[in-house]
């Protein structure tokens, strides 16, 4: 909630009318940090979605998704290079979070914004040690298109961002960090596209699929990555 601290974020909530009847009728208390922290976690576990079409089919059940969907799921971990980041290893198929948990530049935002200079003149700010400052800028200016350079400081980080769990992925959208994306089918063509090719920190693993951009392709994509909602 870009908070300093729990007891600033409390302090928020509790000016708010809605949450001080809220946390009464639910916790029968006025608002405060363990209680925060537990309609949190609540919320958090009811995003769980482990018994969806897809889990079934992993599990072995051979007719929970249909045979276009079966294709997705063969594009998404061969020819469609999804499985290069979206899964702990390249060679073992993710059925769970759908995330290497590790960060890449794959182009959002490079589009509008000239990283290289950004990073220029982010550097200046990060070597003044002002911590608070860099914070402001990462999520305040247009420097929050550097990513993780603004913590790790180094030249490869440039517009890297975290690779999201994928789970649930229908429901989730806007999509990318800044919600440049309003679909799927926008996704899906940004990768097929191979987005930003003058931006040098450009992930290796992102390149322009080489797929026929046919809408089948789409489609089975879209659809693939809907079947890990639970329904
Ligand atoms: C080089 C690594 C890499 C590859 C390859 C890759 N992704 Fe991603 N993916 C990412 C990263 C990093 C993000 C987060 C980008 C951001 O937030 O700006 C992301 C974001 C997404 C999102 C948006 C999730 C959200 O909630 O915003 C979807 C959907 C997605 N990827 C699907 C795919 C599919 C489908 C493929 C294959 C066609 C693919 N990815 C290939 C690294 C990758």
């Amino acid at each position: 909630m870009g908070h300093p601290n729990l007891a600033a974020a409390v302090a928020q909530i509790a000016a708010v009318k809605e949450y001080q009847q809220a946390f009464r009728a639910v916790f029968g208390r006025p608002v405060n940090g363990p209680d925060l922290l537990r309609a949190i976690a609540s919320y958090e576990r009811t995003q769980l979605s482990f018994d969806s079409p897809f889990d079934r089919f992993i599990a072995g059940e051979k007719n929970a998704i249909d045979d276009s969907a079966k294709r997705g799921w063969e594009l998404f971990n061969n020819q469609a290079r999804c499985n290069k980041c979206h899964a702990l290893t390249d060679t073992q198929r993710d059925v769970t979070y759908f995330t290497d948990n590790d960060f890449h530049n794959i182009g959002v935002f490079v589009v509008k914004h000239n990283v290289v200079a950004l990073a220029r003149q982010a550097e200046q700010l990060v070597s003044s040690g002002d911590k608070e400052a860099v914070d402001r800028a990462a999520i305040q200016t247009d420097m929050s298109a550097l990513g993780r350079f603004l913590v790790t400081k180094q030249e490869k980080d440039i517009a890297s961002f975290k690779t999201p769990n994928i789970r649930n992925v229908l429901v989730t959208g806007p999509y990318f960090h800044d919600g440049s994306q309003e679909t799927l089918w926008d996704v899906i063509d940004h990768y097929n596209k191979g987005a930003g090719l003058q931006n040098p920190y450009l992930d290796e693993d992102i390149q322009p699929l080489a797929l026929t951009v046919r809408r089948w392709f789409m489609n089975r994509m879209g659809r693939e990555l809907s079947l890990c909602v639970h329904r």
